[in-house]
């Protein structure tokens, strides 16, 4: 369970272990069957590669109409409770009273890829976000504050967990790609990875 600090990123490798990951997984199965995952698309109307859903009281969403957090998935339903062991990761590691009101779910199949950017659609940037990986290698690549300059990229595992927080919370980053197969954790394979916020 090391952990190691790049450019203000608090990555704690291994937070998960291997049970820890499965209870996680069976958790996200009733979700993902209320909320299932679907195909977003940027403001200027290209489909994105990662599929997405989300859990607690506010859901990100992204179409034609921009950027956004809203109480209700795509299909008109509220979005699902985020489950406890997902939450008890937050407690644990950002010692917050608080607890997110946003749990995004990203699934990357083979292939996926997520771009450069950064999570600015929340209301205060003091609060952290929180994120954690399932399921296949990814290569994550974190970049400055502003657009430009030099990157610098960690594979990230099943069970990793991300902290972006302080100054680094809203440093550029992106999933360059995925080695597709790398883990057995999801049947289907690919990865999951979770974002937890404090949308509001
Ligand atoms: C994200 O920045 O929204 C996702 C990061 C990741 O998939 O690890
Ligand atoms: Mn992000």
């Amino acid at each position: 369970m090391a952990r190691l600090v790049l450019r203000g990123f608090d990555i704690r490798k291994g937070h998960l272990d291997s049970a820890a990951q499965q209870q996680v997984v069976v958790a996200l199965r009733p979700i993902l069957k209320a909320a299932p995952l679907f195909n977003p698309s940027t403001a200027s109307g290209r489909k994105m590669s990662v599929r997405m859903t989300s859990a607690g009281g506010l859901g990100w969403v992204s179409d034609t109409a921009g950027y956004r957090y809203q109480e209700t998935h795509p299909k008109g339903v509220p979005w699902p409770d985020i489950p406890n062991d997902v939450l008890k990761i937050w407690r644990e590691l950002t010692g917050l009273e608080r607890d997110p009101d946003c749990c995004l779910i990203n699934y990357y199949g083979e292939g996926a890829r997520m771009g450069l950017h950064q999570d600015k659609d929340e209301a205060d940037f003091s609060w952290p976000v929180l994120s954690v990986s399932l399921g296949d290698d990814a290569l994550f690549r974190i970049g400055n504050t502003s657009r430009g300059g030099k990157t610098e990229s960690i594979w990230l595992n099943s069970g990793d967990v991300v902290i972006m927080g302080g100054p680094a919370r809203l440093a550029y980053h992106g999933i360059d790609r995925i080695r597709f197969g790398s883990s057995r954790l999801l049947p289907k394979g690919g990865r999951v990875n979770l974002t937890l916020r404090v949308a509001t």
